[in-house]
């Protein structure tokens, strides 16, 4: 499918935006637990510091002339799919709650899912200026991961 440089970004952008509003879930979910706020705010900031940064590099390519409407081959199927799939995870968790168990779960599903899209987007072949901010957003999301494993370890005694 053909897209619109802007799309693209616009859809990575939503993604991150998603991920911190799912967080921020998980942070007013845990107000009885003040580390837990904290932990949650973290991710949540993580996330929204790679959306500005996106924005960052998005604003930047608006300024080079040829860009214009560019179109490109991309396969932003799965990209757009696991924006759905975090809403919907989102939405559940704000009508029934969520047990922290499963907040970490969701979350290391969350972050897995977005280091492996971010190293998988075709646009940053295209555009090579990018790839060094989205390999260093890939190894962030994969460093998130392996906290969220610590971190299930470390509170599976205490819940
Ligand atoms: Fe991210
Ligand atoms: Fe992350």
């Amino acid at each position: 499918m053909a897209s619109n440089w802007k799309d693209v970004l616009e859809l990575a952008v939503s993604i991150e935006l998603e991920c911190a509003a799912l967080y921020e879930v998980f942070a007013k979910r845990s107000t009885n637990r003040r580390e837990l706020v904290y932990f949650w705010m973290n991710y949540a900031e993580a996330e929204r510091y790679h959306a500005a940064s996106i924005r960052i590099h998005q604003s930047a390519l608006a300024g080079i002339p040829e860009m214009g409407e560019q179109k490109f081959e991309v396969e932003s199927t799965d990209a757009a799919a696991f924006l759905s799939a975090i809403r919907a995870a989102r939405e559940k968790c704000e009508r029934e709650g969520v047990t922290l168990p499963e907040a970490l779960r969701l979350a290391r599903w969350v972050e897995e899912h977005s280091a492996e899209l971010h190293g998988r987007i075709q646009f940053f072949k295209v555009f090579p200026e990018f790839g060094d901010l989205l390999q260093k957003m890939a190894e962030e999301d994969r460093a998130h991961r392996d906290l969220l494993t610590s971190a299930e370890r470390r509170w599976a005694a205490s819940t």
